[in-house]
């Protein structure tokens, strides 16, 4: 077994959506990494074995975590193909394994990114087929080896995937309704709100509730991750099987409690509140999470209440007029019915902001899942 990138540097690479680097740094610290360094749509850290098992099983705000084999100029096809044929995939891979390769390629002689990933690919199978006249499968959705290939300014990184897929994949989203958001642009809101559970949380648009069950994980100490059941870690040659079941217990004995009425919501669509207790029943026993069928006009308002909430936006769903409409309507009913409390909107289309008709203390742009998006904090007298 040859040294890796990843084994001599202790550096792994954290993959983000755009706005969410400052969260992410954050989080990074609190899970005991080092040396963390922003880059584009991401930060670099080290961490040691086990601070590495407990970022991937913990983070809520990164969707990837990558460890680097090895890294090299990289000019042409051919060349890529050689170079991944001088890593021994054996340390990887066996025959009953199945692998997928993910790729991005900017500004390089190798332009087209799908066709770089398949050259990674041919290079590990044809080394198991000339060694064994066998090869492993790929599988896209689940496979056990999941590896990312960079190619930008023809400097190459091919890398292993420790989530093994999308970290912002949780797994309790069993049902949803239209436009959900992405968990880990969910994850995202709640920290930049900064709410940690010490006042009750409201979601008057929560759809099939993906900022309510964040809301949930995070107060109740609840991994990101504790739904997942495949980990690419476990393909990586150093992989310390008794480490992981250290950090995987402890994480699941440190959940607690959340108390009754901390975190509810409403949606005005019957099937986004049955979604939410489908997604919502898939999440441990410690707590309860109120749903109900409700217009957000027939609301009774709240005090002292975080609001946090992410209401219908022209792109996705219905039309700009009827968007304008219910902003205005709901600018209202913050401004009447929910004094004391602070209310965290996130606009699918920053263009919205100026519908609500209240001036937002800050704004912060987050990008994700297609969406160029804008969360306002309003601090409601
Ligand atoms: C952008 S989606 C929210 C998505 C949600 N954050 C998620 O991740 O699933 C907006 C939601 O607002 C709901 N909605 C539209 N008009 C409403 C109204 N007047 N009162 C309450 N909910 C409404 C829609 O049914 C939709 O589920």
């Amino acid at each position: 077994m040859s040294d890796y990138l990843y084994q001599t540097t202790q550096q792994y690479f954290g993959q983000l959506a755009g706005g969410s680097e400052s969260c992410g740094e954050q989080e990074l610290k609190a899970l005991g990494a080092s040396k963390i360094r922003r880059s584009y749509l991401g930060c670099y850290f080290c961490a040691d074995q086990r601070t590495l098992y407990n970022i991937v099983y913990k983070t809520r705000i990164f969707s990837r975590i990558l460890a680097p084999l090895i890294a090299f100029d990289c000019h042409s096809e051919k060349y890529l193909y050689k170079t991944a044929q001088n890593i021994d995939w054996s340390d990887f891979l066996t025959l009953t394994k199945t692998l997928a390769v993910t790729a991005n390629v900017a500004k390089s002689n190798i332009r087209n990114s799908q066709y770089a990933g398949r050259i990674l690919k041919d290079a590990i199978v044809d080394q198991f087929r000339e060694k064994t006249t066998k090869r492993p499968d790929v599988d896209t959705r689940f496979p056990d080896l999941l590896l990312n290939l960079y190619v930008y300014e023809n400097k190459a990184r091919i890398s292993v995937d420790l989530g093994g897929g999308s970290l912002h994949k949780r797994g309790y989203r069993t049902e949803s309704v239209e436009a959900p958001m992405q968990e880990t642009l969910a994850a995202t809101l709640l920290q930049l709100a900064d709410w940690n559970g010490e006042r009750p949380l409201y979601d008057p648009f929560c759809g099939s509730g993906t900022i309510l069950c964040e809301a949930f994980m995070r107060a109740g100490n609840v991994p990101a991750s504790y739904l997942r059941k495949k980990f690419g870690f476990l393909r990586l040659p150093d992989f310390d099987a008794a480490v992981w079941n250290q950090i995987k217990t402890k994480a699941n004995n440190e959940t607690k409690d959340i108390p009754d009425d901390l975190i509810r919501g409403s949606d005005l669509n019957p099937e986004a509140v049955k979604a939410v207790r489908a997604n919502r029943a898939e999440l441990p026993e410690i707590g309860t999470l109120k749903v109900r069928r409700s217009d957000f006009q027939s609301l009774e308002g709240f005090e002292n209440t975080v609001i946090v909430t992410n209401p219908p936006y022209g792109i996705r769903l219905g039309n700009t007029e009827q968007v304008t409409g219910l902003l205005k309507d709901f600018g209202d009913f913050l401004k009447q019915k929910c004094t004391g409390s602070t209310a965290f909107i996130y606009y699918g289309d920053k263009t919205l902001v100026k519908k609500l008709g209240l001036k937002p203390e800050w704004r912060h742009e987050l990008r994700a899942g297609g969406l160029d998006g804008v969360l306002c904090r309003y601090q409601l007298y």
